[in-house]
Protein backbone atom coordinates (compact mmCIF):
# COMPACT_ATOMS: atom_id res chain seq x y z
CA UNK A 1 0.00 0.00 0.00
CA UNK A 2 3.32 2.50 0.72
CA UNK A 3 3.91 1.40 -3.27
CA UNK A 4 0.26 2.55 -4.01
CA UNK A 5 0.20 5.69 -2.13
CA UNK A 6 3.89 6.89 -3.15
CA UNK A 7 2.70 6.44 -7.00
CA UNK A 8 -0.12 8.06 -6.50
CA UNK A 9 1.40 11.06 -4.42
CA UNK A 10 3.36 11.18 -7.71
CA UNK A 11 0.66 11.46 -10.13
CA UNK A 12 -1.20 14.17 -7.73
CA UNK A 13 2.05 16.07 -7.39
CA UNK A 14 2.11 16.12 -11.16
CA UNK A 15 -1.41 16.75 -11.21
CA UNK A 16 -0.94 20.12 -8.98
CA UNK A 17 2.22 21.20 -11.08
CA UNK A 18 0.24 21.50 -13.75
CA UNK A 19 -2.92 23.01 -12.47
CA UNK A 20 -3.79 26.27 -13.67
CA UNK A 21 -3.89 29.37 -11.49
CA UNK A 22 -7.28 30.77 -11.18
CA UNK A 23 -10.62 28.75 -11.13
CA UNK A 24 -11.92 29.82 -14.10
CA UNK A 25 -8.66 28.91 -16.32
CA UNK A 26 -8.76 25.41 -14.57
CA UNK A 27 -12.71 24.83 -14.94
CA UNK A 28 -12.22 25.99 -18.80
CA UNK A 29 -9.67 23.46 -19.09
CA UNK A 30 -11.41 20.76 -17.44
CA UNK A 31 -14.36 21.46 -19.89
CA UNK A 32 -11.52 21.04 -23.26
CA UNK A 33 -10.69 17.62 -22.07
CA UNK A 34 -14.48 16.80 -21.53
CA UNK A 35 -13.51 16.44 -18.24
CA UNK A 36 -16.31 18.83 -16.85
CA UNK A 37 -19.61 18.03 -16.07
CA UNK A 38 -22.10 20.65 -14.87
CA UNK A 39 -23.17 19.93 -11.08
CA UNK A 40 -26.30 17.35 -11.26
CA UNK A 41 -29.26 17.77 -9.06
CA UNK A 42 -29.01 15.40 -6.07
CA UNK A 43 -31.68 12.88 -5.72
CA UNK A 44 -33.38 11.60 -2.46
CA UNK A 45 -30.53 9.97 -0.15
CA UNK A 46 -30.40 6.15 -1.10
CA UNK A 47 -27.88 5.32 0.67
CA UNK A 48 -27.54 6.80 4.70
CA UNK A 49 -24.58 5.80 7.23
CA UNK A 50 -25.92 7.58 10.88
CA UNK A 51 -23.48 7.47 13.62
CA UNK A 52 -21.19 4.95 12.81
CA UNK A 53 -18.55 3.59 15.50
CA UNK A 54 -16.46 0.40 14.81
CA UNK A 55 -13.26 -0.64 16.23
CA UNK A 56 -11.04 -3.75 15.61
CA UNK A 57 -9.74 -4.53 18.88
CA UNK A 58 -8.12 -1.88 20.13
CA UNK A 59 -7.58 -0.10 16.47
CA UNK A 60 -10.69 2.64 16.26
CA UNK A 61 -12.20 2.93 12.64
CA UNK A 62 -14.75 5.24 13.01
CA UNK A 63 -16.13 7.43 16.16
CA UNK A 64 -19.58 8.61 14.62
CA UNK A 65 -19.28 8.71 11.23
CA UNK A 66 -22.37 10.00 9.27
CA UNK A 67 -22.51 10.24 5.46
CA UNK A 68 -25.57 10.30 2.93
CA UNK A 69 -25.06 9.07 -0.72
CA UNK A 70 -27.65 10.00 -2.92
CA UNK A 71 -29.86 8.33 -5.69
CA UNK A 72 -27.75 8.89 -9.25
CA UNK A 73 -24.57 10.07 -7.90
CA UNK A 74 -21.21 9.32 -8.31
CA UNK A 75 -19.39 10.03 -4.78
CA UNK A 76 -15.80 9.38 -4.10
CA UNK A 77 -14.35 8.58 -0.87
CA UNK A 78 -11.00 9.53 -0.38
CA UNK A 79 -8.77 9.87 2.31
CA UNK A 80 -5.28 7.91 3.81
CA UNK A 81 -4.40 4.55 3.73
CA UNK A 82 -5.93 2.34 7.16
CA UNK A 83 -8.51 4.70 7.49
CA UNK A 84 -11.37 2.85 6.79
CA UNK A 85 -12.55 3.08 3.12
CA UNK A 86 -12.92 -0.46 2.24
CA UNK A 87 -14.22 -1.26 5.71
CA UNK A 88 -17.04 1.13 4.77
CA UNK A 89 -18.07 -0.64 1.90
CA UNK A 90 -17.78 -4.20 3.03
CA UNK A 91 -20.28 -3.00 5.72
CA UNK A 92 -22.93 -1.77 3.17
CA UNK A 93 -22.74 -4.95 1.94
CA UNK A 94 -23.22 -6.52 5.09
CA UNK A 95 -19.69 -8.20 5.02
CA UNK A 96 -18.44 -6.73 8.35
CA UNK A 97 -20.68 -4.81 10.86
CA UNK A 98 -20.25 -1.41 12.51
CA UNK A 99 -20.03 -1.57 16.79
CA UNK A 100 -22.92 0.71 16.66
CA UNK A 101 -24.83 3.26 14.47
CA UNK A 102 -27.18 2.53 11.49
CA UNK A 103 -26.78 1.75 7.43
CA UNK A 104 -29.80 2.44 5.85
CA UNK A 105 -29.86 1.40 1.68
CA UNK A 106 -33.13 1.74 0.04
CA UNK A 107 -34.71 2.40 2.77
CA UNK A 108 -34.19 -0.74 4.62
CA UNK A 109 -31.84 -1.26 7.78
CA UNK A 110 -28.43 -2.93 6.82
CA UNK A 111 -27.21 -3.69 9.85
CA UNK A 112 -29.74 -5.58 11.61
CA UNK A 113 -30.24 -7.61 8.40
CA UNK A 114 -29.03 -11.97 8.76
CA UNK A 115 -27.12 -13.24 6.10
CA UNK A 116 -30.06 -14.57 4.22
CA UNK A 117 -32.09 -10.94 4.79
CA UNK A 118 -28.88 -9.32 2.89
CA UNK A 119 -29.27 -11.58 -0.24
CA UNK A 120 -31.96 -9.09 -1.80
CA UNK A 121 -29.95 -5.80 -0.74
CA UNK A 122 -26.51 -7.55 -2.30
CA UNK A 123 -28.84 -8.23 -5.42
CA UNK A 124 -29.06 -4.69 -6.15
CA UNK A 125 -25.36 -3.74 -5.27
CA UNK A 126 -22.47 -4.20 -7.48
CA UNK A 127 -18.94 -4.34 -5.63
CA UNK A 128 -15.34 -3.94 -7.09
CA UNK A 129 -13.66 -5.12 -4.74
CA UNK A 130 -9.72 -3.85 -4.11
CA UNK A 131 -8.19 -7.02 -5.02
CA UNK A 132 -10.54 -8.08 -7.63
CA UNK A 133 -11.55 -10.83 -5.44
CA UNK A 134 -11.84 -13.47 -8.10
CA UNK A 135 -12.36 -17.03 -8.04
CA UNK A 136 -9.23 -18.57 -8.71
CA UNK A 137 -10.90 -21.49 -9.53
CA UNK A 138 -13.25 -20.59 -11.74
CA UNK A 139 -11.90 -19.18 -15.34
CA UNK A 140 -13.17 -15.70 -16.59
CA UNK A 141 -16.39 -16.43 -17.92
CA UNK A 142 -17.46 -18.22 -14.45
CA UNK A 143 -16.40 -15.41 -12.95
CA UNK A 144 -18.74 -13.26 -13.96
CA UNK A 145 -21.28 -15.62 -14.42
CA UNK A 146 -21.18 -16.26 -10.56
CA UNK A 147 -23.71 -13.83 -9.94
CA UNK A 148 -25.84 -13.93 -12.66
CA UNK A 149 -26.63 -17.86 -12.14
CA UNK A 150 -27.00 -16.80 -7.93
CA UNK A 151 -29.53 -14.40 -9.34
CA UNK A 152 -31.37 -16.41 -11.05
CA UNK A 153 -30.25 -16.23 -14.57
CA UNK A 154 -30.77 -20.49 -15.36
CA UNK A 155 -30.53 -19.74 -19.58
CA UNK A 156 -27.12 -20.29 -20.26
CA UNK A 157 -26.97 -19.05 -24.01
CA UNK A 158 -28.06 -15.66 -21.98
CA UNK A 159 -25.63 -15.75 -19.67
CA UNK A 160 -23.15 -16.30 -22.32
CA UNK A 161 -24.11 -13.08 -24.32
CA UNK A 162 -24.08 -11.16 -21.31
CA UNK A 163 -20.61 -12.80 -20.01
CA UNK A 164 -19.23 -11.37 -23.90
CA UNK A 165 -21.01 -8.07 -23.52
CA UNK A 166 -19.33 -6.91 -19.82
CA UNK A 167 -15.83 -7.93 -20.83
CA UNK A 168 -16.26 -5.81 -24.42
CA UNK A 169 -17.53 -3.23 -22.01
CA UNK A 170 -13.91 -3.47 -20.28
CA UNK A 171 -11.82 -3.79 -22.91
CA UNK A 172 -10.97 -7.62 -22.71
CA UNK A 173 -12.89 -9.28 -25.30
CA UNK A 174 -12.87 -13.08 -25.85
CA UNK A 175 -11.04 -13.81 -22.65
CA UNK A 176 -13.66 -15.70 -21.27
CA UNK A 177 -11.72 -19.11 -21.45
CA UNK A 178 -8.55 -17.66 -19.26
CA UNK A 179 -8.39 -18.64 -15.66
CA UNK A 180 -7.25 -15.70 -13.07
CA UNK A 181 -4.10 -16.99 -12.64
CA UNK A 182 -3.38 -15.99 -16.24
CA UNK A 183 -4.15 -12.23 -16.25
CA UNK A 184 -2.51 -9.29 -15.10
CA UNK A 185 -3.08 -7.35 -12.12
CA UNK A 186 -4.82 -5.10 -14.29
CA UNK A 187 -6.27 -7.22 -16.37
CA UNK A 188 -7.94 -8.80 -13.12
CA UNK A 189 -9.44 -5.70 -12.00
CA UNK A 190 -11.32 -5.24 -15.00
CA UNK A 191 -12.48 -8.87 -14.92
CA UNK A 192 -13.95 -7.71 -11.33
CA UNK A 193 -15.98 -5.06 -12.76
CA UNK A 194 -17.47 -7.27 -15.39
CA UNK A 195 -18.32 -9.02 -12.73
CA UNK A 196 -19.76 -6.20 -10.55
CA UNK A 197 -21.60 -4.83 -12.97
CA UNK A 198 -22.83 -8.48 -14.96
CA UNK A 199 -26.02 -8.03 -12.94
CA UNK A 200 -26.94 -4.33 -13.56
CA UNK A 201 -27.05 -3.02 -10.19
CA UNK A 202 -28.63 -0.03 -9.05
CA UNK A 203 -25.62 0.81 -7.05
CA UNK A 204 -22.15 0.48 -7.73
CA UNK A 205 -19.19 0.19 -5.29
CA UNK A 206 -15.51 0.75 -6.37
CA UNK A 207 -13.00 -0.22 -4.66
CA UNK A 208 -9.54 1.24 -6.03
CA UNK A 209 -10.91 0.83 -9.84
CA UNK A 210 -8.01 2.44 -11.68
CA UNK A 211 -5.40 1.07 -9.46
CA UNK A 212 -2.69 -0.58 -11.71
CA UNK A 213 -4.18 -0.04 -14.97
CA UNK A 214 -2.34 2.13 -17.65
CA UNK A 215 -3.55 5.68 -18.40
CA UNK A 216 -5.82 4.12 -21.50
CA UNK A 217 -7.37 1.73 -19.42
CA UNK A 218 -8.02 4.28 -16.73
CA UNK A 219 -9.47 6.64 -18.89
CA UNK A 220 -11.64 3.42 -19.98
CA UNK A 221 -12.54 2.71 -16.60
CA UNK A 222 -13.49 6.52 -15.73
CA UNK A 223 -15.55 6.59 -19.01
CA UNK A 224 -17.72 3.44 -18.14
CA UNK A 225 -18.46 4.80 -14.58
CA UNK A 226 -19.62 8.20 -16.53
CA UNK A 227 -21.98 6.36 -18.48
CA UNK A 228 -23.35 3.78 -16.31
CA UNK A 229 -24.50 7.01 -14.26
CA UNK A 230 -25.25 8.96 -17.22
CA UNK A 231 -27.47 6.08 -19.53
CA UNK A 232 -28.57 3.48 -16.71
CA UNK A 233 -28.84 6.37 -13.62
CA UNK A 234 -26.41 3.97 -11.60
CA UNK A 235 -25.74 5.30 -7.94
CA UNK A 236 -21.60 5.01 -7.40
CA UNK A 237 -19.37 5.27 -4.05
CA UNK A 238 -15.75 5.08 -5.68
CA UNK A 239 -12.71 4.54 -3.23
CA UNK A 240 -9.76 5.90 -5.04
CA UNK A 241 -6.38 7.68 -4.20
CA UNK A 242 -5.95 8.34 -7.61
CA UNK A 243 -7.10 12.08 -7.42
CA UNK A 244 -7.44 12.61 -11.59
CA UNK A 245 -9.55 9.83 -12.04
CA UNK A 246 -11.92 10.92 -8.36
CA UNK A 247 -12.14 14.57 -10.16
CA UNK A 248 -13.75 13.17 -13.19
CA UNK A 249 -16.27 10.32 -12.21
CA UNK A 250 -17.16 11.93 -8.97
CA UNK A 251 -20.13 14.93 -8.41
CA UNK A 252 -19.42 14.46 -4.98
CA UNK A 253 -16.11 14.23 -3.05
CA UNK A 254 -16.18 13.09 0.48
CA UNK A 255 -12.99 13.03 2.74
CA UNK A 256 -12.52 9.79 5.59
CA UNK A 257 -10.31 11.20 8.20
CA UNK A 258 -10.36 10.93 12.27
CA UNK A 259 -12.48 8.24 12.03
CA UNK A 260 -15.17 10.75 10.31
CA UNK A 261 -16.39 12.37 7.34
CA UNK A 262 -14.94 15.63 8.05
CA UNK A 263 -15.43 17.07 4.73
CA UNK A 264 -18.12 16.40 2.10
CA UNK A 265 -19.24 17.96 -0.95
CA UNK A 266 -19.22 18.76 -4.96
CA UNK A 267 -16.18 18.88 -6.46
CA UNK A 268 -16.13 22.35 -7.14
CA UNK A 269 -16.63 23.21 -3.23
CA UNK A 270 -12.89 21.67 -2.17
CA UNK A 271 -11.42 25.34 -2.75
CA UNK A 272 -14.12 26.43 -0.61
CA UNK A 273 -13.48 23.73 2.41
CA UNK A 274 -13.09 25.29 5.82
CA UNK A 275 -10.06 22.86 6.82
CA UNK A 276 -6.94 23.76 4.57
CA UNK A 277 -5.67 20.23 4.98
CA UNK A 278 -9.16 18.95 3.60
CA UNK A 279 -8.09 21.47 0.10
CA UNK A 280 -4.31 20.28 0.89
CA UNK A 281 -5.59 16.45 0.37
CA UNK A 282 -7.81 16.29 -2.15
CA UNK A 283 -6.36 19.13 -4.63
CA UNK A 284 -3.09 16.65 -3.89
CA UNK A 285 -0.69 18.34 -2.55
CA UNK A 286 0.26 16.74 0.75
CA UNK A 287 -0.47 13.17 1.45
CA UNK A 288 -2.11 12.45 5.04
N1 LIG B 1 -11.50 -7.86 9.06
C1 LIG B 1 -10.61 -7.10 9.69
N2 LIG B 1 -10.11 -7.44 10.90
C2 LIG B 1 -9.24 -6.63 11.54
N3 LIG B 1 -8.80 -5.45 11.06
C3 LIG B 1 -9.26 -5.06 9.88
C4 LIG B 1 -10.18 -5.85 9.13
N4 LIG B 1 -10.47 -5.19 7.98
C5 LIG B 1 -9.74 -4.06 8.00
N5 LIG B 1 -9.03 -3.98 9.14
C6 LIG B 1 -8.17 -2.85 9.54
O1 LIG B 1 -8.95 -1.67 9.49
C7 LIG B 1 -8.16 -0.58 8.99
C8 LIG B 1 -8.90 0.07 7.84
O2 LIG B 1 -8.88 -0.85 6.75
P1 LIG B 1 -9.37 -0.49 5.30
O3 LIG B 1 -9.07 -1.69 4.46
O4 LIG B 1 -10.76 -0.02 5.33
O5 LIG B 1 -8.41 0.71 4.92
P2 LIG B 1 -8.45 1.62 3.63
O6 LIG B 1 -8.81 3.01 4.02
O7 LIG B 1 -9.29 0.96 2.59
O8 LIG B 1 -6.90 1.60 3.21
P3 LIG B 1 -6.23 1.46 1.75
O9 LIG B 1 -6.29 2.85 1.17
O10 LIG B 1 -4.82 1.09 2.09
O11 LIG B 1 -6.95 0.44 0.97
C9 LIG B 1 -6.80 -1.15 8.62
O12 LIG B 1 -5.90 -0.86 9.65
C10 LIG B 1 -7.05 -2.63 8.52
O13 LIG B 1 -5.92 -3.36 8.88
MG1 LIG C 1 -8.90 -0.05 0.89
Amino acid sequence: MVTCWSTAMMMTAAMSASVPESRQERRAQERRRGERRERIELGPPLIVFSDIWKSFGAQVIYEGLDLVVHKGETLTIVGGSGTGKSVLLKCLLGLLRPDRGSIEAFGEEVSLRSEREMRSIRSRIGMLFQGAALFDSLDVADNIAYPLRQHGWRDESRVAARVSEVLEMVNLPGIERRWPAELSGGMKKRVGLARAIAIEPEVLLYDEPTTGLDPTNTRRIDQLIIDLQQRLGVTSIVVTHDMASAFRVSDRLAMLAEHRIVWCGFKDEVEEAPDPRVRAFIEGTIGE
